[in-house]
This record gives C-alpha cells, structure tokens and sequence, in this order.
C-alpha cells in the first residue's frame, strides 16, 4: 500500500484523503487521550488496540502506522505492546501557546485493512514555566513629597502555564512604606500597583529594596520575582535647623576687629538647593549693624569695627538661615559686651574759683568737679584725692560731684597761690587715672598792721640845729599786698611844754623821715617825746605806733666863724646827729649861718649825691641854685634853714657834712644868733 500510495499523484492523494476523511468521520474521535505535556519520549499515551478492539497480533499483520498531522511526529505505536507512545517531549506551551485545550492530533493507520483512526491526544498543562517578568530590575522614582495612597504601575510577570500554573498572585516585600495593589486587566489578567503606604523621607531613606514576587498556583509553585529600587527625589520638605536656638557669646570690648565672634549653624537635610542654607540677620539694630558682619556662607559673625561698652553693652540679633526652597529657621544672637579698663576717669572742672580771699572760712568752696568713669563695675569705681599738704580737702556731694574747700585758714603772706592737683584713679586692673589743676591765687586781705623795724626810736640832736634837720628815720613794714602793704606815717597829737608836737617835728609821710622844725634850744627843751603812727592803706586800714624820744645835746659856745667858699669839705658817712662824737657840743663843727653860701650848700648836696665809695670825698666849689629838689628830688629840698651852724645831715641820707676846718672856725667864730646861749651854756659848764 505504501508504495501504491507513493504512486498516487497529489491530486490522488488529496482526492483519496477527501474520501477516507467522509469514510472515517465518525471514526474521528472516537479515540481521546491526554497526557501531561513534557513526557519523556515513549511514554505511554494509550492502548491503542485494546481502545479499538484490535488484537496485537492483528495490528502487526495490518501494518499499523501512526501519522502525526503537520510535520512532527509525536506519537509513536509500541510494536510490543500495541501502546501509543510519545515520539518528542511536548511543551504545551510551545505547540499551543495559549490555546487553552491543547489537542494534537494523530491517525492510527492499518494499511491492510484500509482503516484509518482518528486519535486526539490533549496534552494538558504541567507547572514548568515560572511566572517571569521581562525585566529583573525595575527602577522607580519618587517625590518624596508624594501622597500616601499613590499608585505606581508596576511590570507584570508572565506565566505561560494555564490554569492554577499559570501566575496566580503578587507578593511584595521590602518596607512598610509600600504595599502592593493589584487590578484586574480587562481581560482579567493582573496589574500589580506599587501603592505608597507611608509617606517617604528621603533624608530617612533616599532608596527603598522592594521585591516584588510573582506566584504561580502550581504544586510546588514556582515563582519569579523583581526587585525594585525606588529611589526618593528630594522635595524641599526640611527646613534648616540652627545647631542652637541661641547662641550666646561673652566677648570683652577690646575685642580686635575683625575677630569672629561666633559661627552659626544650620543643617538642611534635604538635598542640592534645598539643603543649600545662607544666613543673614534679621531684626538688627543700626548700631549692631554698624559693626557686625555676616557671612551668608559660612554664617561667621565678625566684628567689623570696634566695640565699645560703653556704647553698648549688649546686642541682641536674630540670625535666619534660609534655604534655596524659602525655607527658613531663625536663632538668636546674645552678645555680650564684657568691660575693660579703657576709660580714664574724667576730671570735669565745673566752676572754679581763681582767687580767693585769705581770709576765706575754712569750708568755702573752691572748685566743683564732675568725676566719671565711662567704664563699669570696677573699672569705673573712682577714688578722688588731693595733693598732700594744701590746705584744701575734697568733699563728695551727691555722686559722682565733688567739691574743693578750704580745710584752714589761709595766709598770703604765707602762701599767696596755690597749684592744687585733683587725681582721679579707678579700680581697674590696672589702674586708670586722670589729674587736673586748679590754680588758685591767693588775694591780700588787710591782716597785718605796719610793723616798726624798731621798738623804739631814740634820738641825739645838738641844739642850735638848723630847722628842717633830719632828726632821723622811721620805718615800719607791712606784710600785706599793695595797698594793704602801703604804710603812710604821722605824728601822733601830743603836746610838749604845752605846744604841739607837730610844732617841733614834722615826718615825711611816705618816708618816716623826722624833721626838727626849729632849732632847740637846750635850755629850753631837753627832750622831746613823741608817738609816730605807721598807717597802711587798707581798708579799714591797720595802723600801729612806736615812741621816738628825741634828747636834745648841748652845744659848746663857739664863736661862729666865717667858712671859706673854697674851703675843703670833708664829706663823712653815716654820721647821724648824736651818734658821732663830732657832733657833741664840743667837737662838732657848726658852720655860721650867715655865711653859709649856696654855693656851698650845693657843693654839699652834689657830694651827696655822689657818695663816694669810700665814703670821703673832697667838695669842690662851684655856682648853683636853690632848685635843689628840683634837680635832685623831692628828698632835697631845702626846706627852711635858719642856722646853719649845724652840721648839716642831708635828708633822705645817712650822709652829714663836716668840715674840719669849719669845725675850729666855727668854734672860733661862735653863731650870731646863739651867742647869748652858748655862752649860758658854757657858764653852766
Ligand atoms: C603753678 O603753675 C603755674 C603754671 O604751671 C606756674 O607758673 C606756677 O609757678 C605754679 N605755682 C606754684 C605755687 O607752684
Ligand atoms: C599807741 O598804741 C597803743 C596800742 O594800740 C595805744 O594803746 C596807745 O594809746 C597808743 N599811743 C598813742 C599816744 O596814741
């Protein structure tokens, strides 16, 4: 049959399968197997012959054969045992794909006896394929601002097992930050869903492991798994946070400028500009902006121009860190500004006296200070004090006010200006301190009366003096000032032998200088007492007295001669009346008023005037006038010369005029006017 049917041309051939096709129609199924795929080859599908009630031996004499349709044979007849048996391992998957009854089909042929039958041969689906996803790895990206509840498709995996092999459900593991959701498809596949369960914090996490795990409902199942990573995308959800919520920074006020005082910080968790912080300060006052600087960057406070503490003991700043998400934190600076001793203390002179009375009440005030310390605590404590030995102290009045007084009396005479030193030192370590002066003079009060040089005066006049004689000189000093210290005399009322005094004697009154105003007689008068008063200026003016007793010596009785105009005169110093033995009555010489020339006078007068060193000098002659004061001061004066018998003392000088030869001339010539008198005298002698 074979090799008729070779013979059969193709037409034949499918004209022949047409016929057998309607012949065997009900033949077509009437055998049905199944068998699960992936069986080795020859396994058993069914027993074909004991199925068509054909005998073995049969079977072989009709030449049976099995005809798989299409191209592959996959059964095969077991000579043996007449069994129909797998000829290839089938995968279901593979010959049907998703064809859900997987059938094959195959003819059982018995050549001899023309019979053709059909066999269906269903492989059914075993558990041999894993579900599968297409790719291992997913990768995912998440906000992480994301809302929890967000549903991420996910890939699904495959499983090309039919039925309860084929993929049943998703597992997923990883975190509690996402759970899995799964849709039905429309065609009732399943889609898994990444949901996210809890909110991400990628500062937390910035990745999260999930695997996610296809099951499928096999016996054992097989599964196929993916792993995800989620990577978590930055959302600007941190907001810097400053290391301190205050930072607090003692600093002292000579702090260098351009020392850092202090480094704020802030971290941001989040990432690139959102975590990207700059500073700046917030709430500053002019004053602290004035001399404190930020650096946006590295947020370093540095002190840009000096602190004082006096200006400022404290700053107060808010310092706000933002990021490049507008998100911000704030902080607090304290800075507080510790006290050095900078300051001197300062010395304010607020009303000065420059002049004070001696006679001031010990407690008057002299000068008012103002002393401060622009420092603090012990840096500004001051102690005031006074130079030692001046009679002032201080007195503290309300604070920081002091006031220089008078501690005693005060005497011109004494002291007559002051250079008060004030020194003000505080308690610093070390010590500031601060001086200033007060100069103060001293002004005269009328305190001291003239003071004669003498406690008494005595003096020795010969008589037959000429009038206006010096009898001799007074002199009291005064310790006071200027007009207070401008001593005038006089003669104090006083009468002798009832006359006057001040019709014997006159005193100059600026000089002390005492004249006789007449030419005693000592017969007449002996001696004359008198009171001189040394007055000052002052007002009221101070005055005090001294005695001045005036002896008047006898003269001899000579009979006066005639001077010669060129006669030498012998000139001697400090010769006053009654101190030199020349002028006793018997040895002075006395010059006969008469004849007693200007010229000579003159001469007498120019010697004065030129004192010889020696205290001699030789008078020359010469011609002159009376003007004596007029040309040689007011001290000269020729006042009233009635005898000039005398010596002559010339006033306001200690010097006398003698002349020795006048001295025997006048002895022997004797005075007009005395004649009578000396001659009483000498009969008394
Ligand atoms: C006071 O000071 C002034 C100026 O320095 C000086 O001329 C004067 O002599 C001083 N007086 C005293 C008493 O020290
Ligand atoms: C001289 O001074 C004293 C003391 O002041 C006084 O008592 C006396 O009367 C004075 N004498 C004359 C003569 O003024």
């Amino acid at each position: 049959m074979g090799a008729a049917e070779r013979r059969w041309s193709r037409r034949e051939r499918a004209l022949l399968w047409g016929v057998l096709i309607s012949a065997l129609d009900a033949a077509w199924g009437q055998l049905r197997y199944s068998v699960p795929e992936e069986l080795p080859k020859g396994s058993f599908v069914g027993d074909v012959a004991k199925d068509l009630g054909l005998e073995l031996p049969a079977l072989r004499d009709h030449g049976v054969r099995v005809v798989s349709e299409g191209r592959t044979q996959y059964f095969a007849l077991h000579g043996k045992t007449g069994h129909l048996v797998t000829a290839e391992r089938m995968d279901r998957e593979q010959l049907c794909e998703s064809v859900r009854q997987c059938v094959l089909r195959c003819e059982v042929i018995l050549d001899g006896k023309m019979q053709v039958y059909g066999v269906e041969v269903e492989i059914t689906d075993i558990n041999d394929n894993a579900p599968k996803f297409e790719e291992m790895e997913l990768e995912e990206r998440m906000s992480e601002s994301t809302a929890p509840g967000s549903r991420f498709p996910l890939a699904e995996a495959h499983d090309p097992d039919l039925g309860p092999n084929s993929l049943q459900y998703y597992e997923l593991s990883g975190d509690e930050h996402f759970s899995l959701a799964v849709q039905a498809g429309p065609d009732g596949d399943q889609r898994p869903e990444l949901v996210l369960a809890k909110a991400l914090d990628r500062e937390k996490a910035a990745f999260h492991e999930l695997v996610l795990t296809a099951s499928d409902g096999g016996d054992p199942a097989r599964t196929g798994t993916a792993r995800i990573r989620v990577a978590v995308l930055d959302a600007n959800d941190n907001a810097p946070v400053f290391s301190q919520e205050e930072y607090t920074v003692h600093v002292p006020e000579d702090v260098v400028v351009g020392s850092v005082l202090v480094i704020v910080t802030a971290s941001d968790a989040d990432e690139g500009p959102n975590g990207h912080v700059k500073y700046s300060l917030k709430k500053i006052t002019a004053k602290a902006s004035r001399i404190l600087e930020l650096d946006p960057e590295t947020g370093a406070l540095t002190l840009v121009r000096p602190l004082d503490f006096e200006e400022g003991d404290s700053y107060e700043l808010q310092v706000q860190a933002r990021d490049g998400g507008e998100l911000f934190d704030t902080a607090k600076i304290v800075i507080t500004v510790t006290d050095v001793n900078d300051n001197s203390p300062e010395i304010s002179v607020r009303s000065a006296l420059t002049e004070i009375l001696e006679d001031a009440q010990p407690g008057t005030v002299v000068a008012l200070l103002h002393v401060q310390d622009r420092d603090s605590g012990a840096n500004g404590q001051v102690r005031c004090s006074l130079d030692e030995g001046v009679p002032f102290r201080l007195r503290s009045s309300q604070g920081s006010y002091y006031s220089v007084v008078t501690a005693g009396e005060l005497d011109r005479e004494k002291v007559s200006e002051y250079n008060v030193t004030v020194r003000a030192v505080d308690s610093g370590s070390p010590t500031l301190q601060s001086s200033a002066l007060l100069a103060l003079r001293v002004l005269d009060v009328n305190d001291n009366a003239p003071v004669f040089t003498e406690a008494r005066y005595g003096a020795r006049l010969a008589e037959n003096n000429a009038a206006g004689a010096l009898v001799l000189t007074v002199r009291a000093s005064d310790a006071d000032w200027g007009q207070n210290a401008r001593v005038r005399y006089r003669l104090s009322e006083g009468r002798v032998r009832g006359a006057p005094v001040s019709s014997y004697v006159s005193v100059q009154a600026e000089t002390g200088a005492l004249y006789a105003l007449r030419s005693f007689d000592y017969e007449e008068v002996r001696e004359v007492r008198l009171w001189v008063w040394a007055e000052d200026g002052g007002a009221p003016a101070l005055s005090s007295n001294v005695s001045v007793l005036l002896e008047i010596v006898d003269e001899n009785d000579n009979a006066p001669q005639q001077p010669q105009p060129n006669t030498d005169w012998r000139f001697s110093q400090t010769q006053r009346p009654g101190t030199s033995g020349s002028q006793n009555g018997e040895e002075g010489g006395a010059w006969p008023n008469n004849q007693f020339d200007t010229e000579v006078l003159q001469a007498m007068i120019l010697a004065s005037a030129n004192e010889a060193a020696d205290g001699n000098s030789t008078l020359g002659g010469g011609t002159g006038t009376m003007g004596l004061s007029a040309r040689y001061g007011p001290q000269f004066t020729l006042q009233h010369v009635p005898d000039y018998r005398q010596n002559v003392y010339i006033p306001g000088s200690t010097a006398t005029l003698t002349n020795a030869a006048g001295k025997r001339d006048a002895k022997n010539a004797g005075a007009s006017g005395g004649n009578k008198k000396k001659s009483g005298k000498k009969e008394k002698k």
